[in-house]
């Protein structure tokens, strides 16, 4: 007989990792041991990822061979040209790169390897892949072609100007690069459990993915960033507090805030609220921005709930000229390091999670033949 279960695992130590790790008291995160805060504004999504997927930040030769090796893993595949106008208009955008992204195994060489030097080359092919899956969606959509990644430019740059069609400006870069670097990882989160669940069967790193991306799109997971922005609209500036209380008071959760791990400010939230912060006045129009201040005291004055990743996120990219319902996807550009990090990591000491349940249906039921039921 099974012990009772904790509901939604909290606080169950499902894996070790030596990836990322959360203080939830004391609101740090840390990648590789490397504080978030030193990290944030001041490491690139490249130098990030590749910290993540092989273990140490890049030196000047070591970047340049990684960078080398995600313009290489660009290449989309015959599968994805073929179908990406079809499957654009008829898959909203998570759905899509749920599908895309999948199609992408087919001309992945290393497919049927789950090496460590095999898994090593996926992660960057798949890190490469994912924002120009977005941006070639996005463009699919509307019936344009998407502008051709420069491969002398990061990541990030290619992303807003492939996203926006506008060059963005050198602290545009800077800002989304930074919010790609927020959310490389973050432990044993809904998205990367799922990915380590599937690579566990010892399943290939585009499948792990797959279900990852899946698991991502939901509301109470990296979904909540696009319901952030849809409140935010949907509010009156001059109502904030009321509707806050309106929707506390009816039962409603607030997008954007509380977390399973901290306590206290989400370490990412403090960069994000700052970069809001600065956007919002450069655009002339900080209202948003405002607004979730303003929703932020609320919030915390109502039910001591402190804003996550996904609250000033939100604006963040609003005013970067991002729409809304690419929020998730930009979500998923960046997690896609953490993702096959944790790949990389389950494959190399690999036991398969299989938890137990707790019974709570019928018992002793007794078998009637069809025609009798
Ligand atoms: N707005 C209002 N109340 C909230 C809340 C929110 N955003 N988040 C949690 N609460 C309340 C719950 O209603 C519950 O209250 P109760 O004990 O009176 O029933 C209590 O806080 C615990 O919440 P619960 O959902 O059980 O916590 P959890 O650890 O299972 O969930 C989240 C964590 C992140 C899923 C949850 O805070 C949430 O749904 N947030 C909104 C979605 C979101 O922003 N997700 C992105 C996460 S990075």
């Amino acid at each position: 007989m099974a012990d009772k279960p904790t509901k939604g695992l909290a606080d169950v130590v499902a894996a070790s990792t030596a990836l990322s790790d959360i203080d939830g008291k004391a609101g740090l995160l840390f990648y590789r041991g490397y504080d978030i805060h030193d990290l944030a504004g001041r490491t690139t999504f490249e130098e990030t990822a590749h910290l993540l997927q092989h273990g140490t930040l890049p030196n000047r030769d070591q970047l340049a061979d990684y960078g080398a090796e995600l313009v290489r893993g660009r290449a989309l595949g015959s599968l994805v040209e073929q179908n990406v106008v079809e499957i654009a208009e008829k898959q909203e955008p998570m759905e899509a790169l749920r599908t895309l992204l999948s199609l992408t195994s087919a001309d992945d060489p290393d497919k049927d390897s789950n090496a460590a030097d095999a898994n090593l080359r996926k992660a960057a092919r798949l890190t490469a892949l994912q924002p120009i899956l977005v941006a070639r969606f996005h463009a699919a959509r509307r019936g344009v072609e998407a502008p051709e990644p420069d491969p002398d430019k990061s990541i990030a740059a290619n992303f807003l100007r492939q996203i926006t069609g506008k060059e963005p400006t050198p602290r545009e870069v800077e800002i989304f690069d930074e919010c790609l670097v927020l959310h490389a990882d973050h432990t044993m989160n809904a998205s990367t459990f799922a990915a380590r669940v599937c690579a566990a069967t010892l399943s290939d790193m585009h499948s792990a993915v797959v279900a990852a991306i899946g698991t991502l799109k939901g509301p109470l997971h990296g979904g909540a960033n696009e319901q952030v922005m849809r409140t935010l609209e949907m509010i009156d500036p001059a109502g904030v507090a009321d509707a806050v209380r309106a929707k506390l008071a009816g039962g409603e959760k607030i997008m954007g805030f509380g977390h399973r791990v901290y306590k206290t400010e989400d370490p990412r939230a403090t960069h994000l609220r700052r970069l809001s912060e600065e956007l919002g006045e450069a655009s002339g129009d900080d209202t948003y921005y405002r607004m979730s201040k303003e929703m932020e005291e609320v919030v915390f004055a109502e039910k001591g709930l402190y804003p996550n990743v996904d609250f000033y996120a939100a604006t963040v990219y609003h005013f970067l000229g991002i729409p809304t319902d690419l929020f998730t996807p930009v979500f998923s550009v960046s997690r896609m390091a953490g993702w096959t990090a944790h790949v990389i990591e389950q494959h190399a000491d690999n036991r398969l999670i299989r938890p137990d349940s707790e019974y709570i249906g019928a018992r002793e039921q007794k078998w009637v033949h069809i025609d009798e039921r």
